[in-house]
Protein backbone atom coordinates (compact mmCIF):
# COMPACT_ATOMS: atom_id res chain seq x y z
CA UNK A 1 0.00 0.00 0.00
CA UNK A 2 0.87 3.74 -0.26
CA UNK A 3 0.17 6.75 1.15
CA UNK A 4 -2.22 10.08 -0.38
CA UNK A 5 -2.36 13.36 0.45
CA UNK A 6 -3.63 16.45 -1.01
CA UNK A 7 -1.72 19.58 -1.76
CA UNK A 8 -3.80 22.96 -1.74
CA UNK A 9 -1.82 24.53 -3.62
CA UNK A 10 -2.54 28.38 -3.44
CA UNK A 11 -3.55 27.82 0.41
CA UNK A 12 -6.75 29.71 1.46
CA UNK A 13 -7.83 31.69 -1.56
CA UNK A 14 -9.78 32.16 -4.60
CA UNK A 15 -7.58 30.24 -6.62
CA UNK A 16 -9.66 28.81 -8.95
CA UNK A 17 -12.04 31.41 -9.14
CA UNK A 18 -13.01 31.59 -12.84
CA UNK A 19 -13.08 27.31 -13.35
CA UNK A 20 -16.32 25.87 -14.41
CA UNK A 21 -17.22 24.04 -11.77
CA UNK A 22 -15.69 26.80 -9.01
CA UNK A 23 -19.17 27.57 -7.56
CA UNK A 24 -19.76 30.68 -6.09
CA UNK A 25 -15.87 30.98 -5.48
CA UNK A 26 -15.72 34.66 -5.85
CA UNK A 27 -17.94 35.34 -2.88
CA UNK A 28 -17.34 32.37 -0.54
CA UNK A 29 -13.48 31.91 -0.93
CA UNK A 30 -13.10 33.49 1.98
CA UNK A 31 -15.04 30.71 3.96
CA UNK A 32 -13.91 27.61 4.84
CA UNK A 33 -17.17 25.72 3.63
CA UNK A 34 -15.20 24.27 0.88
CA UNK A 35 -12.13 22.72 2.81
CA UNK A 36 -14.40 21.08 5.74
CA UNK A 37 -16.03 19.55 2.77
CA UNK A 38 -12.69 18.42 0.96
CA UNK A 39 -11.76 17.24 4.44
CA UNK A 40 -14.87 15.10 4.75
CA UNK A 41 -14.46 13.70 1.24
CA UNK A 42 -10.94 12.96 1.56
CA UNK A 43 -11.51 11.35 5.18
CA UNK A 44 -14.15 9.14 3.79
CA UNK A 45 -11.95 8.05 0.74
CA UNK A 46 -8.61 7.34 3.10
CA UNK A 47 -6.31 9.82 2.20
CA UNK A 48 -3.97 10.34 4.98
CA UNK A 49 -3.22 13.71 4.62
CA UNK A 50 -4.25 17.72 3.17
CA UNK A 51 -1.70 19.79 2.88
CA UNK A 52 -2.14 23.83 2.89
CA UNK A 53 0.14 26.11 1.30
CA UNK A 54 0.80 29.50 2.81
CA UNK A 55 3.08 32.48 2.27
CA UNK A 56 2.14 36.11 3.32
CA UNK A 57 2.91 38.17 0.59
CA UNK A 58 1.31 39.81 -2.43
CA UNK A 59 3.86 39.27 -5.36
CA UNK A 60 5.35 41.67 -8.04
CA UNK A 61 8.40 39.83 -8.97
CA UNK A 62 6.91 39.48 -12.55
CA UNK A 63 7.47 43.47 -14.65
CA UNK A 64 8.27 44.98 -11.14
CA UNK A 65 4.14 44.85 -10.18
CA UNK A 66 1.49 42.93 -8.64
CA UNK A 67 -1.00 43.48 -11.54
CA UNK A 68 -0.86 40.11 -13.28
CA UNK A 69 -1.21 38.18 -9.73
CA UNK A 70 -4.20 40.27 -7.90
CA UNK A 71 -5.96 40.43 -11.93
CA UNK A 72 -5.47 36.26 -11.89
CA UNK A 73 -6.37 35.72 -7.81
CA UNK A 74 -2.96 34.10 -7.74
CA UNK A 75 -0.77 33.64 -4.18
CA UNK A 76 -3.13 36.73 -3.73
CA UNK A 77 -5.64 37.54 -1.64
CA UNK A 78 -4.99 34.70 0.80
CA UNK A 79 -6.41 33.99 4.09
CA UNK A 80 -3.79 32.46 6.77
CA UNK A 81 -4.35 28.63 6.59
CA UNK A 82 -3.41 27.64 10.56
CA UNK A 83 -7.50 29.22 10.80
CA UNK A 84 -8.45 26.42 8.78
CA UNK A 85 -6.95 23.53 11.25
CA UNK A 86 -9.86 23.35 14.00
CA UNK A 87 -12.58 23.69 11.63
CA UNK A 88 -11.13 20.88 9.13
CA UNK A 89 -10.43 18.73 12.25
CA UNK A 90 -13.68 19.37 13.71
CA UNK A 91 -15.21 17.18 10.86
CA UNK A 92 -13.05 14.97 10.69
CA UNK A 93 -11.44 11.72 13.17
CA UNK A 94 -8.78 10.48 11.45
CA UNK A 95 -7.26 12.90 8.73
CA UNK A 96 -4.00 14.64 8.63
CA UNK A 97 -4.04 18.52 8.34
CA UNK A 98 -0.73 19.76 7.56
CA UNK A 99 -0.60 23.58 7.54
CA UNK A 100 2.37 25.95 6.46
CA UNK A 101 4.70 27.48 8.65
CA UNK A 102 8.02 29.67 8.04
CA UNK A 103 11.16 29.27 9.64
CA UNK A 104 12.06 32.39 8.57
CA UNK A 105 9.25 34.43 10.03
CA UNK A 106 7.47 32.63 13.14
CA UNK A 107 9.68 32.40 15.83
CA UNK A 108 9.64 28.51 17.21
CA UNK A 109 7.99 29.37 20.80
CA UNK A 110 5.30 30.80 18.63
CA UNK A 111 5.04 28.17 16.26
CA UNK A 112 5.43 24.72 18.94
CA UNK A 113 3.15 26.67 21.07
CA UNK A 114 0.65 26.92 18.15
CA UNK A 115 0.50 23.56 17.07
CA UNK A 116 0.57 22.36 20.71
CA UNK A 117 -2.29 23.40 21.02
CA UNK A 118 -3.51 22.83 17.05
CA UNK A 119 -2.42 19.17 18.19
CA UNK A 120 -4.96 19.06 21.29
CA UNK A 121 -8.19 20.43 19.38
CA UNK A 122 -7.54 17.87 16.89
CA UNK A 123 -6.66 14.98 19.40
CA UNK A 124 -3.10 14.70 17.78
CA UNK A 125 -3.75 14.99 13.79
CA UNK A 126 -1.47 18.20 13.07
CA UNK A 127 1.09 18.81 10.73
CA UNK A 128 3.82 21.84 9.93
CA UNK A 129 5.05 22.24 6.68
CA UNK A 130 8.15 24.10 7.42
CA UNK A 131 9.30 26.24 4.75
CA UNK A 132 12.15 28.80 4.51
CA UNK A 133 10.22 31.27 2.53
CA UNK A 134 12.01 32.12 -0.86
CA UNK A 135 10.63 35.94 -1.36
CA UNK A 136 11.93 39.60 -0.03
CA UNK A 137 8.84 40.73 0.04
CA UNK A 138 7.25 38.58 2.44
CA UNK A 139 10.59 39.54 5.01
CA UNK A 140 9.78 43.22 4.18
CA UNK A 141 6.28 42.55 5.74
CA UNK A 142 7.68 41.32 8.94
CA UNK A 143 10.15 44.87 8.98
CA UNK A 144 13.26 43.26 7.54
CA UNK A 145 15.16 44.30 4.42
CA UNK A 146 15.48 40.85 2.87
CA UNK A 147 15.50 36.89 3.20
CA UNK A 148 18.83 34.92 4.65
CA UNK A 149 20.55 33.64 1.96
CA UNK A 150 19.42 30.67 0.76
CA UNK A 151 21.66 28.65 2.58
CA UNK A 152 21.41 30.49 5.31
CA UNK A 153 17.87 29.95 5.49
CA UNK A 154 18.09 25.95 6.20
CA UNK A 155 20.68 26.61 8.27
CA UNK A 156 18.02 28.86 10.77
CA UNK A 157 15.22 25.97 9.67
CA UNK A 158 17.40 23.50 11.40
CA UNK A 159 18.38 25.67 14.65
CA UNK A 160 14.41 26.45 14.78
CA UNK A 161 13.41 22.67 14.92
CA UNK A 162 16.30 22.40 17.56
CA UNK A 163 14.66 25.01 19.75
CA UNK A 164 10.98 23.96 19.05
CA UNK A 165 11.81 19.90 19.56
CA UNK A 166 13.48 21.31 23.43
CA UNK A 167 9.92 23.04 24.08
CA UNK A 168 8.01 20.35 22.99
CA UNK A 169 10.18 18.11 25.30
CA UNK A 170 10.31 21.02 28.31
CA UNK A 171 7.23 18.50 29.84
CA UNK A 172 8.31 15.56 31.25
CA UNK A 173 5.68 12.92 31.20
CA UNK A 174 3.84 12.54 33.51
CA UNK A 175 3.97 15.89 34.61
CA UNK A 176 0.52 16.45 34.70
CA UNK A 177 -1.27 15.15 37.67
CA UNK A 178 -4.70 16.71 37.52
CA UNK A 179 -4.93 15.53 41.40
CA UNK A 180 -8.08 17.16 42.68
CA UNK A 181 -7.64 15.89 46.54
CA UNK A 182 -3.85 17.73 46.79
CA UNK A 183 -5.29 19.47 44.90
CA UNK A 184 -2.23 19.49 41.97
CA UNK A 185 -2.77 19.67 38.32
CA UNK A 186 0.69 19.85 37.62
CA UNK A 187 4.21 18.52 39.49
CA UNK A 188 6.64 21.54 38.47
CA UNK A 189 10.01 19.60 39.26
CA UNK A 190 8.75 17.92 35.74
CA UNK A 191 8.56 21.18 33.67
CA UNK A 192 11.92 22.52 32.60
CA UNK A 193 13.19 25.23 31.04
CA UNK A 194 15.67 25.38 28.24
CA UNK A 195 17.89 28.25 28.12
CA UNK A 196 18.43 27.66 24.52
CA UNK A 197 21.33 29.96 23.08
CA UNK A 198 21.78 29.60 19.23
CA UNK A 199 23.37 31.67 16.39
CA UNK A 200 19.76 32.55 15.25
CA UNK A 201 17.10 32.24 18.19
CA UNK A 202 17.23 32.18 21.74
CA UNK A 203 14.20 31.03 23.74
CA UNK A 204 13.69 30.47 27.97
CA UNK A 205 11.01 27.79 27.93
CA UNK A 206 9.33 25.53 29.32
CA UNK A 207 6.48 25.15 26.67
CA UNK A 208 3.66 26.81 28.22
CA UNK A 209 1.26 24.09 27.88
CA UNK A 210 0.97 20.76 28.25
CA UNK A 211 2.47 17.83 25.80
CA UNK A 212 -0.11 17.13 22.97
CA UNK A 213 -0.93 14.00 21.56
CA UNK A 214 1.53 13.65 19.21
CA UNK A 215 3.85 15.88 21.26
CA UNK A 216 5.78 16.89 18.06
CA UNK A 217 3.54 17.58 15.11
CA UNK A 218 4.33 15.57 11.60
CA UNK A 219 6.91 17.79 9.68
CA UNK A 220 6.49 18.24 6.33
CA UNK A 221 9.25 19.31 4.15
CA UNK A 222 9.50 20.78 0.17
CA UNK A 223 13.11 21.54 -0.30
CA UNK A 224 14.82 20.30 -3.46
CA UNK A 225 17.91 21.97 -3.33
CA UNK A 226 20.81 19.84 -1.33
CA UNK A 227 20.48 21.82 1.57
CA UNK A 228 16.71 21.59 1.15
CA UNK A 229 16.93 17.95 1.02
CA UNK A 230 19.48 17.59 3.93
CA UNK A 231 17.12 19.97 6.19
CA UNK A 232 14.43 17.39 4.95
CA UNK A 233 16.37 13.96 5.24
CA UNK A 234 17.48 15.02 8.79
CA UNK A 235 13.81 16.24 10.56
CA UNK A 236 10.87 15.79 8.39
CA UNK A 237 8.16 13.23 8.99
CA UNK A 238 6.86 13.29 5.46
CA UNK A 239 8.38 15.41 2.35
CA UNK A 240 6.77 16.74 -0.58
CA UNK A 241 8.65 16.72 -4.24
CA UNK A 242 7.47 17.31 -7.75
CA UNK A 243 7.38 14.04 -9.73
CA UNK A 244 8.81 14.52 -12.69
CA UNK A 245 9.35 11.71 -14.17
CA UNK A 246 9.35 7.88 -12.90
CA UNK A 247 13.76 8.43 -12.93
CA UNK A 248 13.21 11.48 -11.42
CA UNK A 249 11.15 10.03 -8.40
CA UNK A 250 14.01 7.05 -7.91
CA UNK A 251 17.03 9.12 -8.32
CA UNK A 252 14.75 11.69 -5.28
CA UNK A 253 13.77 8.65 -2.84
CA UNK A 254 17.28 6.80 -3.13
CA UNK A 255 18.85 10.34 -2.35
CA UNK A 256 16.85 11.31 0.48
CA UNK A 257 17.11 7.16 1.68
CA UNK A 258 21.03 7.74 2.00
CA UNK A 259 20.73 11.44 3.61
CA UNK A 260 18.76 10.00 6.39
CA UNK A 261 20.55 7.06 6.74
CA UNK A 262 23.49 9.20 7.07
CA UNK A 263 21.60 10.95 9.72
CA UNK A 264 21.07 7.53 11.45
CA UNK A 265 17.17 7.36 10.79
CA UNK A 266 15.66 4.47 9.73
CA UNK A 267 14.54 5.63 5.81
CA UNK A 268 10.59 4.19 6.36
CA UNK A 269 10.30 6.92 9.03
CA UNK A 270 9.92 9.47 6.21
CA UNK A 271 6.86 9.20 3.36
CA UNK A 272 8.63 10.56 0.40
CA UNK A 273 5.17 11.63 -1.69
CA UNK A 274 5.35 12.61 -5.35
CA UNK A 275 3.26 15.45 -6.66
CA UNK A 276 0.78 14.14 -9.34
CA UNK A 277 -2.30 15.59 -11.17
CA UNK A 278 -4.65 13.10 -12.48
CA UNK A 279 -7.28 13.86 -14.70
CA UNK A 280 -10.00 11.45 -15.08
CA UNK A 281 -12.51 10.65 -17.32
CA UNK A 282 -15.14 8.24 -18.02
CA UNK A 283 -13.37 6.92 -20.87
CA UNK A 284 -9.53 7.02 -21.38
CA UNK A 285 -10.29 8.88 -24.44
CA UNK A 286 -12.51 11.09 -22.46
CA UNK A 287 -9.94 12.33 -20.50
CA UNK A 288 -6.93 12.43 -23.13
CA UNK A 289 -9.22 14.95 -24.40
CA UNK A 290 -9.91 16.95 -21.21
CA UNK A 291 -5.79 17.40 -20.60
CA UNK A 292 -5.72 18.68 -24.04
CA UNK A 293 -8.44 20.98 -23.65
CA UNK A 294 -6.29 22.07 -20.10
CA UNK A 295 -2.95 22.24 -21.76
CA UNK A 296 -4.81 24.63 -24.38
CA UNK A 297 -6.17 27.14 -21.84
CA UNK A 298 -3.04 27.16 -19.90
CA UNK A 299 -1.16 28.14 -23.63
CA UNK A 300 -3.49 31.06 -23.64
CA UNK A 301 -2.31 32.28 -20.48
CA UNK A 302 1.54 33.04 -21.06
CA UNK A 303 1.46 35.96 -18.09
CA UNK A 304 0.10 33.39 -15.68
CA UNK A 305 2.59 31.42 -16.32
CA UNK A 306 5.44 34.01 -16.51
CA UNK A 307 4.14 35.33 -13.29
CA UNK A 308 4.12 32.35 -11.63
CA UNK A 309 8.11 30.96 -12.85
CA UNK A 310 8.91 34.76 -11.23
CA UNK A 311 7.55 34.44 -7.79
CA UNK A 312 9.03 30.99 -7.18
CA UNK A 313 12.47 31.78 -8.76
CA UNK A 314 12.79 35.32 -7.61
CA UNK A 315 13.62 36.68 -10.93
CA UNK A 316 11.58 38.99 -13.12
CA UNK A 317 10.80 36.90 -16.59
CA UNK A 318 9.17 40.05 -17.96
CA UNK A 319 12.52 41.14 -18.55
CA UNK A 320 13.43 38.66 -20.85
CA UNK A 321 12.52 38.40 -24.67
CA UNK A 322 10.05 35.79 -25.19
CA UNK A 323 11.64 34.86 -28.36
CA UNK A 324 14.78 34.27 -26.92
CA UNK A 325 16.27 31.16 -25.40
CA UNK A 326 16.16 31.53 -21.54
CA UNK A 327 19.63 33.13 -20.73
CA UNK A 328 22.00 31.01 -19.73
CA UNK A 329 23.59 31.10 -15.87
CA UNK A 330 21.28 32.51 -14.34
CA UNK A 331 21.11 31.71 -10.30
CA UNK A 332 19.03 32.76 -7.51
CA UNK A 333 18.27 33.42 -3.81
CA UNK A 334 14.77 32.01 -4.08
CA UNK A 335 13.91 28.21 -4.76
CA UNK A 336 16.45 26.88 -6.52
CA UNK A 337 14.90 23.68 -7.53
CA UNK A 338 12.78 25.09 -9.36
CA UNK A 339 14.86 27.13 -11.60
CA UNK A 340 17.26 24.69 -11.98
CA UNK A 341 14.25 21.99 -13.38
CA UNK A 342 12.98 24.91 -15.78
CA UNK A 343 17.08 25.33 -17.41
CA UNK A 344 16.47 21.53 -17.98
CA UNK A 345 13.53 21.47 -19.63
CA UNK A 346 14.81 24.91 -21.57
CA UNK A 347 17.46 23.07 -23.69
CA UNK A 348 17.72 26.11 -26.25
CA UNK A 349 14.01 26.45 -26.25
CA UNK A 350 12.39 29.82 -26.00
CA UNK A 351 10.41 31.08 -22.98
CA UNK A 352 7.68 31.87 -24.76
CA UNK A 353 7.83 27.39 -26.14
CA UNK A 354 8.42 26.99 -22.53
CA UNK A 355 5.59 28.57 -21.39
CA UNK A 356 3.61 26.95 -23.93
CA UNK A 357 2.79 23.07 -23.43
CA UNK A 358 3.85 19.96 -21.76
CA UNK A 359 6.75 21.44 -18.96
CA UNK A 360 7.64 17.50 -17.44
CA UNK A 361 7.18 13.77 -18.21
CA UNK A 362 4.46 14.39 -15.95
CA UNK A 363 2.05 15.71 -17.81
CA UNK A 364 1.70 12.39 -20.05
CA UNK A 365 1.44 10.43 -16.54
CA UNK A 366 -2.05 10.16 -15.13
CA UNK A 367 -4.34 10.80 -17.71
CA UNK A 368 -7.55 8.49 -18.15
CA UNK A 369 -10.66 6.43 -15.95
CA UNK A 370 -10.34 5.88 -12.54
CA UNK A 371 -9.01 1.89 -13.11
CA UNK A 372 -6.38 2.80 -15.94
CA UNK A 373 -5.01 5.92 -13.75
CA UNK A 374 -5.03 3.44 -10.53
CA UNK A 375 -3.00 0.98 -11.97
CA UNK A 376 -0.49 3.36 -13.71
CA UNK A 377 0.20 4.53 -9.81
CA UNK A 378 0.94 1.62 -8.47
CA UNK A 379 2.98 0.47 -11.28
CA UNK A 380 5.15 4.05 -10.93
CA UNK A 381 5.22 3.13 -6.78
CA UNK A 382 6.70 -0.33 -7.59
CA UNK A 383 9.04 1.25 -10.05
CA UNK A 384 9.98 4.67 -8.21
CA UNK A 385 10.03 3.39 -4.27
CA UNK A 386 8.05 6.31 -3.47
CA UNK A 387 5.93 6.22 -0.70
CA UNK A 388 2.91 7.74 -2.53
CA UNK A 389 1.21 10.64 -4.43
CA UNK A 390 0.87 13.96 -2.97
CA UNK A 391 -2.42 15.19 -5.19
CA UNK A 392 -2.32 18.94 -6.76
CA UNK A 393 -5.73 19.06 -8.50
CA UNK A 394 -8.04 21.68 -8.28
CA UNK A 395 -10.25 22.07 -5.19
CA UNK A 396 -13.79 22.55 -6.25
CA UNK A 397 -16.33 20.08 -5.46
CA UNK A 398 -16.31 18.22 -9.17
CA UNK A 399 -12.99 17.37 -9.22
CA UNK A 400 -13.14 16.64 -5.48
CA UNK A 401 -15.66 14.00 -6.06
CA UNK A 402 -13.34 12.96 -9.45
CA UNK A 403 -10.43 11.72 -6.78
CA UNK A 404 -12.16 10.70 -3.39
CA UNK A 405 -15.49 9.20 -5.25
CA UNK A 406 -13.98 7.75 -8.38
CA UNK A 407 -9.95 7.48 -8.30
CA UNK A 408 -9.22 6.86 -4.53
CA UNK A 409 -12.11 3.98 -4.99
CA UNK A 410 -10.45 2.11 -7.41
CA UNK A 411 -6.90 2.40 -5.50
CA UNK A 412 -8.68 0.37 -2.75
CA UNK A 413 -10.01 -2.11 -5.13
CA UNK A 414 -6.21 -2.71 -5.77
CA UNK A 415 -5.35 -2.76 -2.04
CA UNK A 416 -3.10 -0.56 -3.06
CA UNK A 417 -4.63 2.73 -0.15
CA UNK A 418 -6.02 1.99 2.95
CA UNK A 419 -9.68 1.57 3.14
CA UNK A 420 -10.01 2.37 7.06
CA UNK A 421 -7.52 4.07 9.17
CA UNK A 422 -5.48 1.61 11.68
CA UNK A 423 -4.73 4.75 14.08
CA UNK A 424 -5.67 7.55 15.95
CA UNK A 425 -2.93 9.81 15.41
CA UNK A 426 -1.86 11.24 12.38
CA UNK A 427 2.16 10.22 12.38
CA UNK A 428 1.04 6.76 13.66
CA UNK A 429 -1.29 5.85 10.39
CA UNK A 430 1.65 7.83 8.24
CA UNK A 431 3.76 5.29 9.63
CA UNK A 432 1.54 2.67 9.53
CA UNK A 433 3.01 0.74 6.12
C1 LIG B 1 4.74 20.31 -3.20
C2 LIG B 1 5.41 21.58 -2.75
C3 LIG B 1 4.76 22.42 -1.85
C4 LIG B 1 5.33 23.63 -1.43
N1 LIG B 1 4.65 24.46 -0.57
C5 LIG B 1 5.18 25.66 -0.22
C6 LIG B 1 4.47 26.56 0.64
O1 LIG B 1 3.37 26.29 1.10
N2 LIG B 1 5.05 27.77 0.94
C7 LIG B 1 6.29 28.12 0.46
O2 LIG B 1 6.78 29.22 0.78
N3 LIG B 1 6.99 27.26 -0.34
C8 LIG B 1 6.45 26.07 -0.69
N4 LIG B 1 7.14 25.23 -1.52
C9 LIG B 1 8.49 25.63 -1.96
C10 LIG B 1 9.55 25.00 -1.08
O3 LIG B 1 9.44 25.44 0.25
C11 LIG B 1 10.92 25.34 -1.62
O4 LIG B 1 11.09 26.73 -1.65
C12 LIG B 1 11.09 24.79 -3.01
O5 LIG B 1 10.75 23.42 -3.02
C13 LIG B 1 12.51 24.98 -3.49
O6 LIG B 1 13.39 24.50 -2.53
P1 LIG B 1 14.95 24.64 -2.75
O7 LIG B 1 15.30 26.10 -2.75
O8 LIG B 1 15.53 23.88 -1.59
O9 LIG B 1 15.24 24.02 -4.07
C14 LIG B 1 6.59 24.00 -1.93
C15 LIG B 1 7.26 23.14 -2.81
C16 LIG B 1 6.68 21.95 -3.23
C17 LIG B 1 7.43 21.05 -4.19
Amino acid sequence: MFHMGWFVGQGFSANGWTDFWAGNRVNTWMKPDLYMDLGRAMERSGFDYMMLEDASLIPDTFNGSMETYLKYGMSAPKNDPVTLVPLVGHVTSRLGIIATITTSFYHPFMAARLMSSLDHITDGRVGANLVTAHSPRGAQNYGRPALAEHDTRYRMAREWVQVADQLWNSWEDGAVLGDLETPRLVDHTKVHTIDFEGEFFSSRGPLNTIPSPQRRPVICQAGGSPAGREFAAEVADTIIAGGKSVEAMKSYRDDITERMLRFGRNPTDCKVLMTANPVLGETNEEAREKKRRQQAENDDKLDYFLAALSYTTAIDMGKFDLDAPLPDGLTTDGAQSILTDIQRIANGRTLREIAIGPKDADSALFVGTPDAVASMMGDIIDESGADGFLLGNPIDRRSVSEITDGLMPALQRRGLVRDHYEHALFRDNLLAF
